[in-house]
């Protein structure tokens, strides 16, 4: 286990129908004047967004609506000139991980007077300047956003889709499962394999503790065992609620403590969704099975078998149940309904395959950090590998 330090200061609010109670006071303990963050509609459907207005009254609030899916830098500059020209003193951003992602750097926009792109490109330009605070109420269990540092921020001009972490976690996130009943089944089953991933890219780390590691195990079963409940039956309160934690508790740093934290899959994904479009979780479930079979070797079985006993509840010698191991993560993602290939979310060339690979290499570091590093061949192998099922019991 590395040396590590860890605080996490969001004030989590879990739980059903708390924002009546608790969100006035949350959000004007930081001024009165709001910048409402959403995205291209679901809580005008749901009626959250009248519900949150009328909590709200007595403040000034302004809007920025129509963040999208894969959040664009366009998007944070709408929000800069907003928060500068209305002099906000605190965001509120409901919605899921992209609406929470863009008010995150939106809040370090405000102190800063050039291009917000030139933040997401070089983080530690955030860290001089001065925050707005977040308050958020996530409407969608996935990306841990509501509980850590990150955001991840698209911009088509470059075909380029960057993380940039800024100094401080959201303020106070309102968790409550309820909210996420609405949440379609694609959507549902994006979000859970994303949470997975988010699992696999720090389970799959030769600094991972068994502190860690039992911690992470506990997480992938809950996410295993509740997602197909979810999907049977969308307005399952324990089974929402457990992901919607899961989704918290995997990226929230906790069960990175002591990593080498040299993550994987989500750099080669964030390619796809750079040039493609696609939805982030349901990239990483195209991957995720290939990548697996990629690295397996002596030196990884070991924690493979470990995964399959303790996740899958596999059983025989470590080299049988690492295969079993990584079908049983193949089966999981089909067993979700979503496409396993990448003709199956409309990418049917590979014309972009090989620009898309030097830029995770570059951007991910994954020929020094990776856990089983990988070059700019090794990637477009798996680019390559996952335009079928071959390989896999289908
Ligand atoms: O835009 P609206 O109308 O709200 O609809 C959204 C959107 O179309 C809809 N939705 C959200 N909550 C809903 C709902 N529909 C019905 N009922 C609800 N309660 O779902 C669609 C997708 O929303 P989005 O926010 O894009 O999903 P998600 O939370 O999965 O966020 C994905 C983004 O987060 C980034 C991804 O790369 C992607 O850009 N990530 C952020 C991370 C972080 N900050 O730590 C880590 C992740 O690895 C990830 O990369
Ligand atoms: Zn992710």
């Amino acid at each position: 286990m590395n040396n590590f330090k860890f605080k996490n200061e969001t004030s989590i609010r879990f739980g059903k129908d708390r924002l009546e109670t608790e969100l006035y006071d949350a959000v004007s303990q930081f001024g009165n004047r709001v910048l409402l963050t959403f995205g291209g509609g679901s809580i005008k459907k749901s009626g959250l967004y009248d519900r949150v207005i009328n909590l709200l009254s007595g403040l000034e609030v302004f809007e920025l609506s129509d963040i999208e899916p894969n959040p664009k830098i366009n998007s944070v500059r709408q929000g800069q000139k907003l928060v500068k020209e209305h002099d906000i003193d605190v965001i509120l951003a409901v919605g899921g991980g992209s609406v929470i992602d863009a008010s995150k750097v939106i809040a370090s926009s405000k102190f800063y007077d050039k291009d917000p792109w030139e933040l997401v490109k070089d983080s530690s330009k955030r860290f001089g300047i001065n925050q707005l605070p977040i308050v958020d109420i996530l409407t969608l269990s996935a990306t841990g956003t509501e509980m850590n540092a990150g955001s991840v921020i698209s911009n088509p001009e470059t075909n380029q889709k960057l993380g940039t972490m800024g100094p401080n976690t959201p303020a106070v996130s309102f968790l409550d499962p309820q909210l996420t009943y609405s949440v379609s089944k694609w959507q549902t089953a994006a979000g859970s394999i994303d949470i997975f991933s988010h699992l696999t890219e720090q389970y799959f780390d030769t600094g991972a503790s068994d502190v860690t590691l039992g911690m992470i195990e506990g997480l992938y079963r809950a996410v295993i065992k509740n997602t197909p409940s979810v999907l049977a039956d969308p307005n399952n309160y324990d089974a929402r609620a457990a992901l919607m934690w899961s989704s918290t508790m995997a990226l929230n740093g906790l069960v990175s403590v002591g990593t080498q934290n040299g993550w994987t899959v989500h750099p080669i994904e964030h390619e796809l969704s750079a040039y493609y479009d696609i939805t982030h979780g349901i990239g990483l479930g195209i991957l995720t099975p290939r990548w697996m079979k990629h690295i397996l070797s002596a030196e990884t079985v070991p924690r493979f078998a470990q995964f399959g006993r303790h996740v899958w509840h596999l059983t025989g010698t470590d080299e049988v149940v690492a295969n079993q191991a990584i079908q049983a993560t193949f089966d999981w993602v089909k067993s979700l309904n979503v496409p396993t290939t990448l003709p199956g979310v409309e990418i049917n060339d590979t014309t972009h395959f090989q620009k898309m690979a030097e830029s995770a290499v570059l951007v991910g570091d994954l020929n020094h950090s990776a856990y089983v590093p990988l070059e700019v061949a090794d990637v477009v192998s798996l680019f390559e590998q996952s335009m079928t099922n071959s390989g896999f019991v289908d």
